[in-house]
């Protein structure tokens, strides 16, 4: 066996000259058997690739003529005969696995047949399109090539129907391979024509992942910042505190989503809906800005209409029953002038219990707490005195009744009227999102 492989590699074999030197190219098979596609990786455009890789020719000055004979030898013979010089075009870093021993194998049979064999890790560039992320599909290849034979010295064919094994099992965390294709071509470059052999794989990325980490936390987001409307819009600090958290909230989404995604220009199916998200839940919280002003804006104006227009009535009113205390409102305008006047009257009594009466419960405005406050000071001094005078046991009834009075005057806020912009948004909100989704979805899965 010894005297055989000494003769095989003697002397008489140039490892410098490829089989059929001279002659006819050299006709190299190949087979792949794809172990795993560990990691695919959109911010450096690539993707991981576990594969056996097998390459067979035949070099007749290594046939040892004997039928008996099909030697397996490991890697250190191969640095002692010619193999081709394939490589793998886009890739970027690579090895041989080397636990325990350097995965290579070679078998020569008796007819000079060679197979070559190794098992490799490499990173394979691979340019995405990622305008549709995520709901998009890559075209990843494995592109090998001679490195210096050109196509009058190597050819490459595949070994058998079914040179190419493992794609069917392929499990990705994100990806499901749905087609893979093999083209052996002839690639031209300056110096020379080389053979290629192009194996595509195509990955349809898998969306459930996304609808879980952002399509829904998002959608659940801008429903969230409806929630504004139907809270009433006296109370300022609950719709602001949700109308600012959720547009933090949906920013922390996006932002999130970008640190697995190169900075590239395009705009990805997923910006889309996180833009519109956005601007949905931005909207939201414009939108109470805008009832808000709306509602203060009317507010100020009708409450000083009516106030005046009651003033007015009241003054006449009194003015009328005792000739006193008239006030010409029309000419000094002021109101808290006029309120005053009210209070410092001596016989305002008929002219508050006039305003008090008719009194819209609906606004509670600075001037009409202040109306109340001068009106219930005066009452509180004229019940005070009612109590001295009254037994101690009588007390205890007089403070009941006040209490009584005074919760009545401490008038919750009364939902009287909800502004139409709310009443608008509540319906336009959810039906604009309702289109805008079902328009969103139909483009990108359709
Ligand atoms: C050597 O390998 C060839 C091809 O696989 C096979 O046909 C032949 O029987 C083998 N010879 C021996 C002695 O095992
Ligand atoms: C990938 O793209 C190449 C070049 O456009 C094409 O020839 C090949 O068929 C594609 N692969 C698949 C699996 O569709
Ligand atoms: C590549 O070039 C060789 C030699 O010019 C030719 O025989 C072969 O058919 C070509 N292969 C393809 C796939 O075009």
């Amino acid at each position: 066996m010894k005297t055989s492989l000494d003769r095989l590699l003697g002397d008489g074999y140039d490892i410098r000259l490829r089989p059929q030197y001279g002659d006819e190219p050299l006709s190299v098979g190949m087979s792949i058997d794809v172990a795993s596609i560990d990691s695919v990786s959109e911010v450096n455009m690539d993707y991981t690739l576990t594969l056996y890789f097998q390459q067979s020719w035949r070099d007749e000055r290594l046939a040892s003529g004997d039928p008996r004979l099909n030697l397996t030898l490991d890697n250190r013979v191969v640095d002692k005969i010619w193999v081709p010089d394939t490589y793998f075009v886009n890739d970027k870093k690579s090895f041989i696995h080397t636990v325990t021993r350097k995965n290579k194998m070679l078998r020569i049979q008796q007819d000079g047949t060679i197979f070559y064999g190794l098992r490799a890790t490499t990173d394979l560039a691979c340019m995405m399109n990622l305008k549709r992320y995520p709901m998009d599909e890559q075209n990843c290849t494995l592109e090998i090539e001679s490195y210096g034979y050109t196509t009058d010295d190597i050819r490459f064919h595949m070994l058998g129907n079914h040179a190419v094994t493992g794609v069917d099992n392929l499990k990705l965390a994100q990806f499901k391979v749905t087609d893979s294709k093999l083209v052996i071509r002839n690639i031209t470059f300056a110096t020379g024509s080389y053979p290629r052999v192009s194996l595509s794989f195509r990955l349809k990325r898998n969306i459930g992942f996304f609808i879980l980490q952002t399509y829904l936390p998002c959608s659940l987001m801008t429903i969230l910042s409806w929630v504004s409307f139907w809270i009433n819009h006296e109370a300022t600090a609950a719709r602001v505190a949700l109308g600012i958290t959720t547009v933090l909230t949906v920013t922390t989404i996006s932002t999130n989503v970008r640190q697995s995604l190169p900075k590239i220009p395009d705009i990805k199916a997923l910006d889309v809906y996180l833009i519109c998200c956005f601007v949905f839940v931005f909207l939201a919280l414009l939108e109470y800005a805008m009832v808000n002003c709306t509602y203060y804006g009317n507010m100020a104006r009708m409450t000083k209409a009516k106030l005046r227009r009651k003033l007015t009535e009241a003054l006449e009113v009194s003015a009328t029953a005792r000739g006193r205390c008239a006030v010409n409102l029309d000419t000094t305008g002021n109101l808290l002038n006029g309120l005053r006047h009210i209070a410092t009257c001596p016989h305002a009594d008929h002219v508050r219990h006039h305003v008090t009466r008719r009194r819209n419960v609906g606004f509670q405005t600075g001037a009409q707490i202040r109306t109340r406050g001068l009106h219930s000071s005066a009452n509180g001094k004229r019940r005070s005195g009612q109590i001295s005078r009254n037994s101690v046991g009588k007390k205890k009834r007089g403070y009941g009744s006040r209490a009584r009075k005074s919760i009545s005057n401490l008038k919750l806020p009364v939902i009287r009227d909800v502004s139409i912009i709310d009443k608008v948004a509540r319906v336009a909100f959810p039906a604009s999102f309702a289109i805008f989704n079902f328009v969103y979805w139909t483009y990108y899965i359709f």
